[in-house]
C-alpha cells in the first residue's frame, strides 16, 4: 500500500466516524404526548418556589429536568426530583417542592426509578397508589416531611429492590406504621431504610424482615424498637451487610441470631441500650470492618461490660472498633494486636483492667486514632510499653487519660510524626519533659493537653507553634506557669489556655 492509498483510508475512516457521531447526536427520542399531559398535571399540583420544573414546558419532555426516558420505546423510566440542597445548607427550605402528588402520575407505568427525598410534603400521607407502581425498581422518599401511617399498599410493588422513607428523626416521628406485614410482598428488597419512623408498635418486626431473603441492607435507626428478640428459629436474611439498629430502646444483650449474619460487615448498634457481657460469638462475623457499640449518644445507655473476646484477632477485616462510654470491665486481650485492618481504636470511657502492652499492637500498623480512657479513679489499666518502643503505626490522634502509663513520660510519642493531638492527660507521668519534646510538639502538635500529671521542669521561655494551638497543661508541677514568656490568652474554669 502506498502513503497516498493509507492516507485516503484514514480520510475515509475519519468521515465514517464523524457520519456516525452526527447519526447518533441526532436520535430523536419521542416523549409520549399522554405522559406529557400527565407530568403537567403533576407539575401543576406542586408548589414549586425556586422555579426547579421550569424546563417543564414545551412536547419535548423527554428533555425535562429531572426525566429520563427509554431511548427506544419514550417511556418515561425516571423520575429523580430530589431536592439538590441538604436539609442544613442555605436554600433547602426554597428549593423544596410542596403541595400534592397527583395520582394521574400511575400512567407513567414503565416508571422504574422515582426520587422525591427531601422535599416538602407537609406532614401528608405517602399516597397509597404509590404501591401499584409495578415495574418501581428505586423508590426514595427519605427526608421529604410525609406524615400519618405508612399505607400498606406499599408492598404491591414486588419489583422494588431499593426503598427508602427515612425520616427526618428531630421532628418528633411524624411517620409510623403499626404493622410491617406489607414488606413480605417486597420480595426483591436490597435495600430497607425505615430510619426516624415510629415502630414502636410494631412487635413482629424481626419476623417480618426475616421474610426478605435478598436483603442486604437493614436501616432501622431511631425507630423506637423496644423488642429484640433474642433468638430466631431460622436465619433467612444471611445475605445482610449492614443491620443498622443504633439509637432503639432494646433493653437486652446482643441477639444471638446476629452471629449467624456472617457477612455482616457494619454493625451500628450505638446507643442501642443493649446489655450485658461481650459475647464469645461476636467473632463469628469474620467480615465485620465496623463495629460500633459506643454510647455517644448518652441516650440509650448501652451497658456492655466484661472482656474483648480472646478470639478478637480474627476479625481481619475489622477497620474500627468503638466501646466508647461503655463499663467494659474485663481485659483486651493480647490478640488483640493482630487487627492489621484497625484505622480506629477507641476505648473512651470505659473500666478495663489489667495491662496493655506492646504486644497489643503488634501488627496494627494502619491505626491513626488511638482513645483510652477510664471512668474509674482506680487507675486499673496499666499502659506498659518499653521506653525504646518503636510503634508499628503513625497515629493522627492520641488520647489517653485516667489510666496509669507513668511514671516516666511515653518517649514513643516521638516517632508519631503525623501527630497532631496529644492528650496526655491524669496517667500518672511524674518525670520531666524530654529535651526534643517543645521543639517537635511545636511542629506537629496543634491540640495538646498533659493535664492532671505530676510532670516537673520549666516551660521554654519562647514557644512558637506551627499553627494556633491550645494548650491545657492545669495541675502540672512546672512552676509558675505564667512567668514563662507565653502569653496567658484565656481562664477557662480555672484552667489555663495558652494561644501561642
Ligand atoms: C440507550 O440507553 C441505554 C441504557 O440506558 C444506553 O446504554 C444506550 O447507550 C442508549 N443508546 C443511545 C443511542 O443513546
Ligand atoms: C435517598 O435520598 C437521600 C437524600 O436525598 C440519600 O441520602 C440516600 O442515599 C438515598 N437512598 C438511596 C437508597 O439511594
Ligand atoms: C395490590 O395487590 C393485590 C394482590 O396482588 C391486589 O389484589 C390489589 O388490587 C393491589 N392493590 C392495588 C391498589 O394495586
Ligand atoms: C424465609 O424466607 C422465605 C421467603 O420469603 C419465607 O417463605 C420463609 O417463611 C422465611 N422463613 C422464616 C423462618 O421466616
Ligand atoms: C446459626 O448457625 C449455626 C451453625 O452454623 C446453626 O447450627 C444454627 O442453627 C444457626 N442458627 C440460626 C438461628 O439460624
Ligand atoms: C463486671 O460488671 C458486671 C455487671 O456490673 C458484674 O456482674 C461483674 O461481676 C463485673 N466483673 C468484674 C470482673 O468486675
Amino acid at each position: 500500500m502506498d502513503k497516498k492509498s493509507i492516507l485516503f483510508q484514514l480520510a475515509f475512516l475519519q468521515f465514517l466516524s464523524g457520519f456516525l457521531t452526527f447519526n447518533s447526536m441526532n436520535v430523536q427520542i419521542r416523549c409520549l404526548q399522554i405522559e406529557r399531559k400527565v407530568l403537567l398535571d403533576f407539575k401543576q399540583g406542586l408548589t414549586d418556589p425556586s422555579g426547579r420544573l421550569s424546563s417543564w414546558v414545551g412536547e419535548e419532555c423527554c428533555q425535562w429536568d429531572g426525566l429520563t426516558c427509554n431511548n427506544l420505546t419514550g417511556h418515561v423510566i425516571k423520575l429523580d426530583l430530589r431536592n439538590p440542597l441538604q436539609s442544613d445548607e442555605a436554600g433547602h427550605q426554597e428549593s423544596a417542592l410542596r403541595g400534592k402528588i397527583n395520582s394521574s402520575l400511575l400512567y407513567l407505568e414503565y416508571l422504574d426509578y422515582l426520587d422525591l427525598s427531601l422535599n416538602d410534603f407537609e406532614g401528608s400521607q405517602i399516597p397509597g397508589f404509590i404501591g401499584s407502581f409495578r415495574s418501581l425498581n428505586y423508590l426514595n422518599l427519605s427526608h421529604a416531611k410525609f406524615g400519618g401511617t405508612i399505607p400498606p399498599l406499599l408492598g404491591n410493588m414486588s419489583s422494588l429492590h431499593f426503598l427508602d422513607l427515612h425520616a427526618f428523626s428531630d421532628s418528633d416521628h411524624l411517620l409510623n406504621a403499626k404493622d410491617l406485614h406489607w414488606l413480605t410482598g417486597l420480595s426483591s428488597l436490597e435495600y430497607l431504610d425505615l430510619g426516624g419512623i415510629d415502630l414502636g408498635s410494631v412487635v413482629n418486626w424481626l419476623d417480618v424482615v426475616n421474610m426478605l431473603p435478598s436483603l442486604l441492607e437493614l436501616r432501622l435507626q431511631d425507630c423506637n424498637l423496644q423488642n429484640l428478640p433474642h433468638s430466631l428459629p431460622f436465619v433467612n436474611f444471611t445475605s445482610l451487610s449492614v443491620i443498622d439498629l443504633s439509637r432503639n430502646l432494646f433493653n437486652s444483650p446482643m441477639p444471638a441470631w446476629l452471629f449467624n449474619i456472617t457477612n455482616l460487615e457494619d454493625i451500628p448498634f450505638s446507643a442501642s441500650n443493649l446489655t450485658g457481657p461481650l459475647p464469645n460469638t461476636l467473632t463469628n462475623i469474620i467480615s465485620l470492618q465496623h463495629l460500633d457499640l459506643s454510647d455517644q449518644f448518652l441516650e440509650g445507655q448501652n451497658r456492655f461490660w466484661g472482656s474483648l473476646p480472646e478470639t478478637i484477632g480474627s476479625l481481619s477485616s475489622l477497620e474500627a472498633i468503638s466501646m466508647f462510654g461503655n463499663p467494659t470491665n474485663g481485659s483486651i486481650p493480647e490478640s488483640m494486636g493482630q487487627l492489621s485492618k484497625l484505622i480506629v481504636m477507641n476505648f473512651g470511657q470505659t473500666l478495663w483492667k489489667g495491662t496493655i502492652s506492646e504486644r497489643h499492637f503488634l501488627n496494627i500498623t494502619r491505626l491513626e486514632n488511638l482513645e483510652i480512657s477510664s471512668t474509674s479513679l482506680k487507675k486499673s489499666l496499666n499502659f506498659n510499653v518499653g521506653s525504646q518502643w518503636n510503634p508499628p503505626f503513625k497515629l493522627k490522634s492520641i488520647i489517653l487519660a485516667h489510666i496509669q502509663a507513668g511514671p516516666m513520660f511515653p518517649e514513643w510519642v516521638q516517632t508519631q510524626n503525623d501527630l497532631t493531638r496529644l492528650f496526655l492527660n491524669d496517667i500518672e507521668i511524674s518525670s520531666t519533659l524530654p529535651d526534643w519534646f517543645w521543639s517537635w510538639c511545636s511542629q506537629h502538635i496543634d491540640d495538646l493537653d498533659l493535664a492532671h500529671n505530676q510532670i516537673r521542669g520549666t516551660l521554654p521561655r519562647s514557644l512558637h507553634f506551627h499553627y494556633e494551638a491550645n494548650v491545657y497543661l492545669i495541675s502540672n508541677s512546672s512552676g509558675a506557669l505564667c512567668q514563662c514568656g507565653l502569653t496567658c490568652a484565656a481562664f477557662i474554669f480555672g484552667e489555663i489556655l495558652f494561644r501561642v
